[in-house]
């Protein structure tokens, strides 16, 4: 018996591995990353991969409001992620969604581990995190995004954080899932690692995978955090050598 694949009407993949958008099974979209862009807060960062678009901006450590939320020893980490009503294609209404309060809570735990916090008491390091467009991995780009954005903000840092998503299409293990292939495809997979201390702080999963399959994505997963990583420093080390020349200038 053939086993059916819920894959829509089109086949996600074809039979030499090539994906709708034209990518192989491990290639991730086109991904750019930029820091420093909003003057109103300590630190930002933007991020498009594929057609996923989030700006995120990191507010504090600033004194902790309201101050019974404030810790004696540590900064609180608080994050909000936040879907525009124009970035996807539903109605979305204003109140937050029970998608949104599960993913601001997943991001905040995914960033905590590599904040110094207790070098900040008794106040918060607010992390705000819009996307602008959803093409799916929206949580996964968004925790890249942060983490660069508190970077640019100058929070002392244990390691970078970044995320992608991989996932199963056609019964195979591939990278950064468009919204087509999440929707359509057998499996969803975000994670998120610290690339230097090799410590996953996410990692969710929506759909089957064997255990070889887990496997398999799971060193994907770090072969594409290696990549986002390289842009990350590539986006703060650009941000600096652009403010140093502009300072020259002066
Ligand atoms: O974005 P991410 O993959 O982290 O989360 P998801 O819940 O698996 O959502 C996958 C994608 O579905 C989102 O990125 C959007 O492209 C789309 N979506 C949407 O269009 N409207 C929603 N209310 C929720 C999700």
């Amino acid at each position: 018996m053939v086993e059916a694949v819920d894959s829509g009407s089109k086949p996600l993949l074809s039979p030499d591995g090539i994906r709708t958008d034209g990518r192989k099974i491990d290639e991730m979209r086109k991904v750019k990353m930029e820091v420093g862009l909003l003057k109103n807060c300590s630190g930002s960062a933007y991020i498009e991969q594929g057609k996923t678009k989030i700006i995120v901006a990191v507010h504090g450590p600033r004194e902790a409001h309201p101050k019974h939320l404030a810790q004696p020893g540590r900064a609180i980490l608080r994050t909000r992620y936040h879907m525009a009503p124009f970035s996807t294609s539903d109605r979305k209404s204003p109140a937050p969604s029970r998608r949104e309060i599960e993913i601001t809570k997943v991001i905040r735990e995914a960033l905590e581990p590599a904040v110094m916090l207790d070098e900040f008491p008794k106040t918060s390091i607010d992390v705000f995190i819009e996307v602008l467009q959803a093409d799916a991995g929206t949580r996964s780009a968004g925790i890249t995004a942060a983490a660069l954005a508190l970077a640019e903000a100058g929070i002392p840092m244990r390691d970078m954080v970044a995320a992608v998503a991989v996932g199963k299409l056609e019964g195979r293990v591939v990278m950064d899932l468009n919204e087509e292939e999440d929707e359509h495809g057998q499996a969803d997979m975000p994670v998120a690692m610290m690339p230097n201390v090799n410590r996953i702080t996410l990692l969710q999963l929506n759909g089957r995978l064997t255990r070889a399959e887990l496997e398999e994505g799971l060193s994907m997963a770090r072969r594409g955090v290696d990549q986002l990583y390289e842009m990350q420093k590539q986006a703060l080390r650009e941000k600096y050598t652009s403010s140093e020349s502009a300072q020259e200038e002066d």
